[in-house]
């Protein structure tokens, strides 16, 4: 498919552009052993310890493998309460990268969403985006507004090959805008979009919601956790890109926004970590003063100073196009491994994870007894791999308290991500794993769907049991 060139798989092995320093043991174990666990986990892998787990793909969130020059900044940074010289370091970084001029601190993504969502909405409000991720989401709910998915239509349809299926809709954007003015505080766009299978957001789509937004007076706010994998799909897919940097692609995304909201724990290379980047002081005040109140002082906002050097570190690291071109050569291999497998996915593959699209590859497992479920226990029990569902476990719910399977309403699609954590498994582990997936495909006649035994009030899939069908 020549229109997404991937320039590592083109020719030969794909290799990791570093070298490893430290290393860490991997648990090997075989179906036998990881039986008993699982069921003790009430085959929900949220429960099962990582200590069992040989392949984590749950996220790829704050599971990155720093590097030595991220170490080695952890080791100079200056832990003083106020004004601290790792601060400077930080706000240098992301005012380089972003152009915006105030930089708040937090300790993840969803920190700096309450903050901004605080500041700023009150009920009945409306926020339209792309696709908003569960947390924005539940963030803007848990304060009586509104989040409004505006995403087009094929980005719906995992099966559908589109080079930018994060693309929001422009013309349901102004229309929604023009409807909606007053009741819109700011608007937003999420690069790449997680919720819709990991897919990127062309230049030309977000200068079109740039323009949208700016024509209306309403400030547009960036998710942009995964901005650098988004900016070297730009590269790579938009034509009108080829020849300017990553850097530059993401310097351009930054300055057709107003601000930026940052879970640093993706594209920031870094464990923990967030930001929120503001053009406009406006918002500012208040937000340093809920920031002192919950978080921390304006210049560590919840965060150890170490953790700002590695993180004005990461932001660099992250933009080295070798780096970006294996990443994305990496999702790409797998997906296709998959799919040679039998195995579909949401096509085409992004950077971050692989989304098995499971009601395709398990049509006989109705939603309610969650095929998702049924695929991320196999792959455990066959492979070691700690997936996600994101489908009828995680979404679905009854209309009937008794759990009448008639009054299931399941989820729009079934998915299971792997999630590949930044720099952490070589290509000979992703190449074992594929071996493994003949026998996942040898016994998908025989996988049985799950019944719930314990469905907790709120977030199921992280607390729940459920039991063979
Ligand atoms: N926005 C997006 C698009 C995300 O993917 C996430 C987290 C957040 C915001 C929240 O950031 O975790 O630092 O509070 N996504 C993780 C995942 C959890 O597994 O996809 P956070």
């Amino acid at each position: 498919m020549a229109w997404y060139p991937t320039p590592m798989t083109n020719h030969r092995t794909i290799i990791e552009p570093f070298k490893i320093k430290v290393v860490e043991p991997l648990t090997i174990m075989t179906r036998g052993e990881r039986e008993p666990i699982l069921r003790e986990a009430g085959y929900n892998l949220f429960l099962v310890p990582a200590a069992a787990v040989t392949f984590d793909f749950l996220t790829d969130s704050g599971t990155t493998a720093m590097s030595a020059n991220q170490w080695a900044a952890m080791m100079v940074a200056d832990e003083s309460y106020a004004g601290s010289r790792s601060f400077a370091k930080f706000e240098k970084a992301v005012k380089a990268l972003t152009g915006y001029d105030h930089v708040i601190p937090t300790h993840q993504g969803r920190a700096a969403e309450r903050l901004l969502f605080e500041a700023v909405l009150r009920p009945g409000m409306k926020i339209p985006s792309n696709n908003h991720f569960d947390t924005t989401r539940a963030n803007i709910e848990h304060l009586g507004a509104e989040a409004v998915d505006l995403v087009i239509e094929e980005g719906r349809d995992p099966a559908l090959v589109h080079p930018f299926k994060g693309n929001i809709d422009l013309d349901a954007l102004a229309k929604f805008c023009e409807e909606n003015r007053a009741a819109i505080p700011f608007g937003m766009i999420t690069i790449t979009n997680n919720t819709g299978g990991g897919q990127p957001v062309s230049l030309e789509n977000i200068r079109g919601a740039s323009e949208i937004y700016r024509r209306h007076g309403i400030p547009f706010i960036v998710d942009a956790c995964r901005f650098a994998e988004n900016s070297y799909l730009i590269k790579v897919r938009e034509a009108a890109h080829a020849n300017r940097s990553v850097r530059e692609i993401a310097q351009e995304i930054f300055s057709l926004a107003d601000g930026c909201m940052m879970s640093a724990k993706k594209d920031g290379l870094v464990n923990i970590g967030g930001f929120i980047a503001l053009h406009d002081k406006t918002w500012v005040e208040s937000l340093r003063s809920l920031l002192i109140l919950t978080e921390g002082f304006p210049t560590y906002g919840g965060l150890a100073a170490r953790d700002l050097e590695a993180l004005a570190v990461g932001l660099q690291e992250v933009l080295d196009e070798d780096y970006l071109a294996y990443r994305t050569a990496v999702t790409r291999y797998m997906a296709d491994g998959l799919n040679r497998a039998g195995i579909p996915t949401v096509q085409p593959p992004g950077a971050h994870a692989v989304y098995i699209d499971v009601k395709r590859f398990l049509p006989h497992i109705p939603p309610h007894e969650f095929p998702g479920q049924a695929l991320a226990c196999e792959l455990y029990l066959s492979e070691g791999i700690r997936s996600c569902e994101i489908g009828s476990a995680m979404f679905g719910h009854y209309t009937d308290p008794s759990h009448d399977p008639k009054s299931f309403v399941p989820s729009q699609m079934e998915l299971v991500r792997l999630a590949f954590p930044r720099r952490v498994y070589t290509q000979s582990h992703f190449d074992y794993i594929l071996e493994g997936m003949e026998e996942v495909v040898g016994r998908k006649d025989d996988l049985k769907g799950m019944r719930l035994t314990y469905d907790p009030p709120f977030l199921r899939h992280f607390t729940a049991r459920f039991e063979s069908v």
